[in-house]
């Protein structure tokens, strides 16, 4: 099972402030439910609970220590677990969908990463590690134009990047 995953991140690297997302990019979530859609997506439990419900057609696992329920998601303390799970069920490609925590702790299981890399500069409270891109491939790019709503931005510019841990 190939381990991936997804993430959009501001010019120093944020990614959330208050639990909850930095910017409103309708594409870039378009995207996202395209690319996991069919899928399992693992997330910590801070980041389910700022989603606040199971994404539609997809299996969503949740990690948490503290013995976090909730009847439509699969709760797992640990991601080995979580990965069997994934395995059993014949998954091909799981999905590590944030949030800061998990991408930071699972970024070594990584095989593939889908990046949207936004035009974006503020406040943060949530950041993804800065990542070192020497052992990765650039497989896939497509560059967005920002969007103006009466003279102020609707939606940033963004990056989506598709990278291969090299062999
Ligand atoms: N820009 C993006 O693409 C993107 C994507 C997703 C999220 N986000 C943002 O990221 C922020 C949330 O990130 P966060 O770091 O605060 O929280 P998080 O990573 O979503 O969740 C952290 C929680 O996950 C559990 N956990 C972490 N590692 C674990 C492990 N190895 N085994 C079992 N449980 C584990 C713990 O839950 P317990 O405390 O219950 O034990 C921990 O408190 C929000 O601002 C959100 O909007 C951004």
């Amino acid at each position: 099972m190939k381990i991936s995953m997804i993430v959009a991140y501001g010019k120093n690297w944020e990614i959330g402030l208050d639990n909850q997302m930095l910017w409103h990019i309708s594409e870039d979530f378009k995207n996202f439910k395209r690319i996991t859609s069919g899928h399992h997506i693992l997330m910590g439990r801070k980041t389910f609970e700022s989603i606040g419900k199971p994404l539609p057609n997809r299996t969503s696992i949740v990690l948490s220590k503290n013995g976090f329920c909730h009847d439509e998601v699969h709760t797992f303390s640990n991601e080995n677990e979580a990965f069997d799970f994934a395995r059993a069920n014949g998954e091909e490609e799981l999905f590590i969908i944030g949030g800061a925590n998990i991408y930071e702790t699972l970024f070594p299981y990584v095989d593939k990463m889908y990046l949207s890399e936004v035009d974006f500069e503020g406040e943060a409270d949530a950041y993804l590690k800065e990542i070192d891109f020497t052992y990765w491939d650039l497989i896939e790019q497509k560059d967005y134009e920002e969007i103006l709503e009466d003279g102020k931005i609707k939606s940033p510019a963004w990056k989506f990047k598709v990278y291969e841990k090299r062999d």
